[in-house]
């Protein structure tokens, strides 16, 4: 199907093509891209290959398309950009948003497709993609760089970025250094920070560093006791009001949306009930504003992290796995690569090429 916008890419490339006019070079950009404006607010920017990006009024993003003006269909997405003054609208109006973990750009450009109002790029990747046995070793660096590739995949989706555990230990200018390079460098909207009404102060220091805060609390992965491992919050009357408490203290010091993870529902329920931040459950039933799972948790996808509990959506492992054993097979009997998928030399050559021995 082509959208409107991709019609006037269609007609507006031909005319490109015929007349060559109006180059002009925009910041940012190398040499070899250009930029043709025809119309108000409608940009088209040549990359390498003949591929273009289209930016137009009735795009809810930018997409790719070649020179036939035909959009890349997968580079499509169907969201506007979603900001947290949306979160927040959406929790004043009862309307609830979906937040997923993902960790590299194809995914991320997936779940933009499909509608996913938030990515996290949590620290559980270095569970589940580095196979490390808790968060804790999280390396900061990496997580950097798989956080700004879900940016490049997820344009407009609100993007959350995880604070790593080594960046907690760090002092207070370190701290607000990493915050930042993961704000300004990765593109994050917001930075998740696992904190207790203790962290007030940071949670003041990053607002002032205009780093907005999303307080994590209940059950902190990266303070799972090895005996006691993950046990829920929030079954209590004293601990529910302790994580009320919090949950207040942290909102006084400024952050802009709660996470609460393994806590009782209905612990979940007064909490969100009683703040105008958005509230995002991790298996805290169905009174949040959002609902996070972990990716491979939902698509089966396993991965060395302790399965939470969740609805399962796909099997994603055992299609991979019959995928994977498909292939071993076909290369093993030789059905694959055949003739057909290779790259032939030019008629005649190899002919010389073989006369010549
Ligand atoms: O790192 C992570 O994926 C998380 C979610 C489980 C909330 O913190």
């Amino acid at each position: 199907m082509l959208y409107p916008a991709e019609l006037r890419a269609q007609s507006i490339l031909a005319g490109y093509s015929n007349t060559g006019r109006n180059d002009y070079n925009l910041p940012g950009l190398g040499n070899k891209e250009r930029s043709s404006r025809f119309r108000k607010g409608f940009d088209i920017i040549e990359i390498a290959g003949g591929t273009y990006i289209v930016l137009a009024p009735g795009l809810v993003g930018p997409i790719l398309v070649n020179r036939a003006g035909q959009a890349y269909p997968d580079t499509m997405s169907t969201m506007s950009k979603i900001t947290l003054d949306d979160l927040r609208s959406r929790k004043r109006a009862g309307k609830k948003f979906s937040v997923l973990t993902c960790y590299d750009f194809a995914t991320a450009r997936v779940m933009d497709q499909a509608g996913v109002e938030v990515l996290l790029v949590g620290d559980s990747a270095g569970e589940v993609v580095l196979g490390l046995p808790n968060t804790r070793g999280t390396p900061p660096n990496v997580l950097l760089h798989l956080t700004a590739a879900v940016r490049r995949g997820a344009p407009n989706a609100f993007l959350l970025g995880d604070f790593p555990f080594e960046c907690m230990q760090m002092n207070d200018n370190a701290r607000i250094d990493w915050a930042r390079h993961f704000m300004q460098d990765a593109g994050c909207d917001a930075l998740k920070v696992e904190v207790t009404g203790q962290d007030a102060d940071l949670v003041s220091a990053l607002r002032d560093a205009d780093v907005p805060v999303v307080a994590h609390l209940g059950l902190l992965p990266q303070h799972i006791d090895p005996v006691t491992g993950y046990r829920a919050r929030g079954k209590t009357v004293e601990q529910a009001r302790e994580l009320l408490e919090d949950a207040q203290i942290l909102e006084k010091a400024g952050a802009v949306m709660l996470l609460l993870e393994a806590v009782a529902g209905e612990a979940a329920r007064a909490i969100s009930s009683r703040t105008s931040l958005p509230v995002i459950g991790c298996v805290a039933g169905p009174h949040c504003d959002g609902t996070v799972v972990v990716l491979h948790d939902m698509i089966g996808w396993g991965g060395g992290h302790p399965p939470r509990r969740v609805k399962v959506y796909a099997n994603l492992a055992d299609v991979m796995r019959s995928a994977f054993t498909a292939y071993v097979e076909d290369i093993h009997t030789g059905r694959f690569p055949t003739d057909a998928e290779a790259i032939h030399m030019n008629p005649g050559e190899y002919e010389k090429l073989v006369s010549a021995d």
